[in-house]
Parts: structure tokens; sequence; C-alpha cells
């Protein structure tokens, strides 16, 4: 079957954030939105119908995981990564973020030291630092294009944490971390004996010849101290939905953590929940595949575009995932609010502003392309215009 992402969905007026928050946070709404990581293809018929499927039942009481829906997953991770999960590991999570926010809550005390590597998803440090934590940065580096550890900050950084909270891959960077590099991670975190959250949402949407490495596979230290999170909610454009699961083999670690969010009731899925995400990990192959090289040649577009006509703006090229980290320094702006105000009041573009990620993300704007290709052109036309009035 051919899925068509040219389609446009109309989104407006359905309370969809990435529209209808626009006029709230730019005073206006006659922008492209390419801001929150959503997509706005039709979420896949399969999980369509499996939710209507359901729907039709008219009673929509409290409900409880199938052994189905454990088994879809264990059969996903399998397949994708060769990472063997049994019943016992998993645990339904209502979402990655809440679930970072328990798991922080569950495994530190208030003033604990929580590492983080900026610019990074937003989420990481709001949840140390609302939590009482306090956030130690070791910051990526861009090197020839690409977002890079700098183990050496790293090491130091970690000493005297009691977490470190990995984006694996990398968002806004969009970097698939390699085997050496998850490796010296790992030798970084047993040395400092640092436990491990690896956010793994991105994992599914990695582009060939990249590959997603569990983090929790790559050593058996590790795999004793690291709590894992993924989910089929983004992937599968099913964010509304909040579903997703975490992966712990250690029992003890599993008793802190599970132990702490069922004695206060704090993972019940919604009565779609878990049969999106069973009807995601069973008949959602192909859908991701064609997905990813639409995607895929959107950044193509983008990044040609750029170069072609307004080359300074650069596109870090993401190895995974649909959202691109745009260096956008040359254009000589004193301040991230005037380039953010450029994007919004002369392209009329919505992407999210760099700086929301760290300081370290100051210059760059991150740009959303899982969108029809006429939606990405008319936004590459519409910033065309604007550089041209530079
Ligand atoms: C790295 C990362 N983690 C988590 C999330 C959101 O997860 P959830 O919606 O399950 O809370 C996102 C969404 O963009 C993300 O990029």
């Amino acid at each position: 079957m051919k899925y068509n992402f040219d389609e446009l969905i109309e989104r407006r007026g359905t309370n969809a954030i990435k529209y209808d928050a626009m006029k709230e946070l730019w005073g206006r709404e006659d922008l492209i939105p390419m801001w929150v990581a959503d997509m706005d293809f039709r979420t896949p018929s399969f999980i369509l119908e499996a939710i209507r499927r359901r729907l039709d039942h008219e009673v929509l009481g409290y409900t409880h995981p199938a052994d189905s829906y454990y088994e879809a997953i264990i059969h996903w991770v399998d397949k994708r990564y060769g990472m063997k999960v049994e019943r016992d590991d998993l645990h339904y999570i209502p979402g990655i973020v809440p679930g970072i926010h328990h798991a922080v809550c569950a495994l530190t005390e208030k003033g604990d030291k929580i590492a983080i590597q900026p610019p990074v998803y937003h989420p990481f440090r709001q949840i140390i630092e609302g939590t009482g934590r306090v956030p130690v940065c070791a910051p990526l580096v861009l090197r020839d294009g690409r977002f890079c550890m700098d183990f050496d900050a790293l090491r130091r950084a970690l000493e005297g944490c009691k977490l470190f909270i990995l984006c694996n891959p990398h968002n806004p960077g969009g970097v698939v971390w390699t085997q050496e590099e998850l490796e010296e991670v790992s030798r970084i975190c047993e040395a400092c004996g640092v436990t491990v959250i690896s956010d793994e949402i991105h994992a599914d949407m990695v582009f060939a010849p990249h590959r997603h490495r569990p983090f929790a596979t790559v050593t058996p230290w590790v795999r004793e101290h690291t709590v894992t999170f993924m989910a089929p909610s983004k992937v599968f454009n099913m964010p509304g939905i909040i579903v997703s699961q975490a992966i712990v083999y250690n029992p003890e670690l599993r008793e802190r953590f599970y132990g702490y969010i069922d004695r206060n009731d704090l993972a019940m899925g919604n009565v779609f929940s878990y049969l999106a995400a069973e009807a995601a990990y069973t008949e959602g192959e192909e859908w991701l595949t064609q997905m990813l090289d639409y995607a895929q040649a959107n950044i193509r577009l983008v990044d040609e575009r750029l170069k072609e006509r307004m080359p300074k703006i650069k596109a870090v090229l993401p190895e995974a995932s649909f959202l691109i980290f745009l260096d956008c320094r040359e254009l000589g702006f004193a301040t991230q609010a005037e380039l953010e105000s450029f994007f919004v009041n002369e392209a009329r573009l919505g992407l999210n502003n760099g700086s929301m990620f760290g300081e370290e993300g100051t210059g760059f704007m991150r740009l959303n392309v899982a969108a029809p290709r006429s939606v990405v052109e008319q936004a590459l036309q519409q910033l065309e215009e604007a550089y041209a009035r530079l």
C-alpha cells in the first residue's frame, strides 16, 4: 500500500497546539507552523481503525494493558534493535516527559545534580529545576556540521551527579550516537557511578546507514543502570494519545522506579493508548518506511535550497527524525529575539527558537519538516523572499 503524505489536512480549529497556539505565542496566526514536533500527515489508518473498533463498543471504562500489548513491544524492539526484553522489564508510561519526571523523583533527592547535554530537548532542564534538582551541563560541540560529545566535559559534569539524561538519538541536534560514542559514555557513567535515563523517542526514525543502538544494550554495566524510554507516539503521529513505555532490566532499579509509579498510581493508560500502540507496533513497519523516505526527501529539499539560495542559513543535517536545526548565526542578528522576529514577521514561519534548548542553541532555529512537500516548498519560498530583503 502506498500512503499519501502530500495530502493537505486542515488542522486549524482542532485545538492543535502547533496551529491554534500561534496567536498566543507570536501574536499572529498567518504563519506556516513548523515548530511543535508532530506531523501534519494523517495518523495511519491501522491506528485509526483500531481506535474506531474500540469506540464501537461504546463503553469507555478503565482499561489495563493486554498481554498482546506487551508482546507487540517485545517483538518490535527485538526485530528493530535486537534488544531482548521480557514482560517484567516493561512498564506503560503516560508520556516520556512525565516518565522522566517520575524517574527523577524516584531516583534522586532535592539538591541532587543531574547532567544534560545542551542544546537539548528543553523539558529535561525544566524537570530538573522544577523538582528542585540541579542541572549540570556537558554541552555538545558542533564539529563539521555534526553535534559531537565533548567527553572530557561529560566526565567533569558527571562527577558528583546522581543521574544523566541522555537524548538518544539527540533532539534538536538530530544525532544518532555511534556504538563507539555510546561505549565511551558508558565507561564514563560507570567510572562516576551515574544512573542513566535514555530518552529514545526518536529511535524508530533513524535514516540509513545510521543505526539506532539502545543505550542499555551497549555494555553490561549500563544494562543494569539505565532507564530507557521509547514510544510509538511521535513516530506514528499520535502524540495526542499519550503512550510510551519504559524498559528497565535491573530488578532493584525497577523496584525503585516502577515501585514509585505504582505506589503513587501514576501510570494508568487511557482506553485507546494500549491498542493504538499495539496496532502501531504490529502493523506499522511499511507506513514508517514510507514516512521516513518522505521526511528525508523534505530534509534534502531544505538543505539543497539553503545551499543554493540562502547560504547564510545552514542545515545541521539530522541522522534521525524530521527536525532540522538551522544554524542562522551568519545572518548576523544581534539577539535571538531579532532572529526569531525575522522568521515570524518577515518569513511568516513559526519555528522553535534555538535558545529554548539552552544558551548553546542561540543563533539556531528548529524546523519541523513533517509536512506535505507543497507546504515545505511554500515555507522555503517565504524564507527566500525574506532572506533576499535582508
Ligand atoms: C527527546 C524527546 N523526548 C520526549 C518528547 C515528548 O514525549 P512525550 O510526548 O511522550 O512526553 C519529545 C517530543 O518532541 C522529544 O523530542
